[in-house]
């Protein structure tokens, strides 16, 4: 290998630390996956500073006298990032999943005062440290398997005080692990009993007084509102869309989960980052979506929890050019699920997307989701080392596994991660 002397010296190879023996699926350029064989990874600080052939960086590392790792064959992929959760919360809803085991649907549930009310009596009656506690042991699942970056909305408080302590939890979260985490004021999600006659005060509270002081507190990255038949209209949802624009913060909108109201338009037109769920989707839905670049994110365990049989239109979105991406909607109601490997999986089998776009889901197009392409979502030089390492044999074998953790380990910020 003939490396120049110049380039040797040049003070930006002054790397950190440098692993040779990897396969890296960078998830970014024209290749499957992006991936490049037998590669070695450039680290300095918390960034990527260089990645190429193995050949070389190991050359080039012992000119600089860098620390070399040796991966030992193993895939390296970018940190995952859970783009859409409902982490923390009190309770649980276990009865409610055996009532729709004997046949009530989740709207039967939802209207008889069971479904997110229930789950708002068991978080509004927690205390902060078991809502911290019940969120830690799900967020180490997550964790294990190789995510990086989660989003984490509120939703279940549905008071100023309650949806306040949502998002400290998610904050603290967030300073205590070693993860990023996105906070999301799913402000309306449903309407609580105490407003059950001033729904048009309840939707002026949340977007007036309630969203400015939690946005003052730093609390919140971007607003979400579950516009839904059985939840909060369009127009609600454009209130609080257009306050949280005045605030300069993002949006996402669960839209389209069990009908086609016109949440995805909604959410292009206020250039939401994403519009979640979409099992019921317009063709000018897609086309608003692709023209906005709001992503749609595909929520395959909640559809498989609620026993749904209309899929997302996935061929539509494609020809839409709508950017995919895949997360678990951890929550209590429907998708108890801690594991992003069975989302990717379910992407695959229940929605039809190939295993390369599933894991771009949960990678690039996720990052997107939450504004941060800039920083995670793929491996290229300049980027934050957020990564995972995979004993696999080939990436697609991630979307194959129903159970069973094939993550070795987890960098993030350029340092191996203990759990
Ligand atoms: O993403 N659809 C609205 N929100 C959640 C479910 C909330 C619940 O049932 O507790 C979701 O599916
Ligand atoms: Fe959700």
């Amino acid at each position: 290998m003939a490396v120049s002397y110049d380039v040797l010296k040049s003070p930006d190879n002054d790397w950190d630390q440098v692993w040779i023996g990897a396969n890296i699926a960078t998830m970014a350029g024209a290749a499957p996956y992006g991936s490049i064989d037998n590669a070695a990874l450039a680290i300095k600080g918390e960034r990527i500073a260089w990645i190429g052939a193995a050949a070389e960086g190991h050359c080039r590392a012992q000119a600089q006298g860098t620390n070399v790792r040796d991966a030992q064959g193993m895939w390296i992929t970018p940190g995952l990032i859970d783009c859409h959760t409902h982490l923390v919360y009190g309770g649980n809803r276990v009865e409610e999943f055996e009532q729709r085991l004997a046949g009530a649907s989740y709207e039967d549930i939802a209207r008889a005062g069971g479904g997110i009310q229930s789950t708002v009596r068991a978080t509004r009656s927690s205390s902060r440290d078991s809502l911290y506690e019940s969120a830690l042991a799900r967020l180490k699942c997550l964790m294990a398997e190789g995510v990086t970056t989660i989003e984490i909305k509120s939703g279940y408080g549905l008071d100023l005080a309650a949806e306040r302590r949502l998002l400290e939890v998610a904050r603290d979260l967030g300073e205590t692990l070693p993860i990023s985490v996105k906070k999301t004021f799913l402000g309306l999600h449903s309407l609580p009993p105490e407003f059950a006659a001033q729904r048009q005060r309840f939707v002026d509270e949340v977007s007036g007084p309630w969203l400015t002081a939690l946005a003052a507190a730093g609390l919140v990255d971007a607003v979400d509102s579950f516009c839904e038949g059985i939840a909060f209209s369009v127009p609600e949802t454009e209130q609080f869309l257009r306050a949280a624009k005045k605030l300069e913060l993002s949006s996402h909108v669960h839209a389209g989960q069990l009908s086609d109201i016109g949440a995805a338009q909604l959410a292009a037109k206020y250039a939401a980052l994403s519009a979640d769920h979409l099992e019921y989707l317009s063709a000018e839905g897609a086309r608003a979506m692709a023209a906005a670049g709001t992503v749609a994110v595909l929520l395959p365990t909640a559809y498989f929890t609620l026993r749904q049989s209309t899929p997302p239109p996935i061929s539509l979105l494609r020809n839409a050019g709508v950017p995919l991406a895949v997360a678990t909607d951890s929550n209590p109601g429907t998708s108890p699920c801690t594991s992003i490997l069975l989302a990717l999986s379910m992407a695959c089998t229940l929605f039809g997307l190939t295993p390369e776009e599933a894991l771009t889901g949960v990678t690039r197009n996720a990052a997107q989701a939450l504004g941060l392409s800039k920083d995670v979502g793929t491996i290229e030089v300049g980027k934050r080392a957020d990564l995972a390492f995979w004993r696999i044999e080939r990436p697609a074998q991630l979307c194959y596994g129903l159970g069973g953790n094939p993550c070795a380990a987890v960098m993030y910020r350029g340092k191996i991660r203990d759990l």
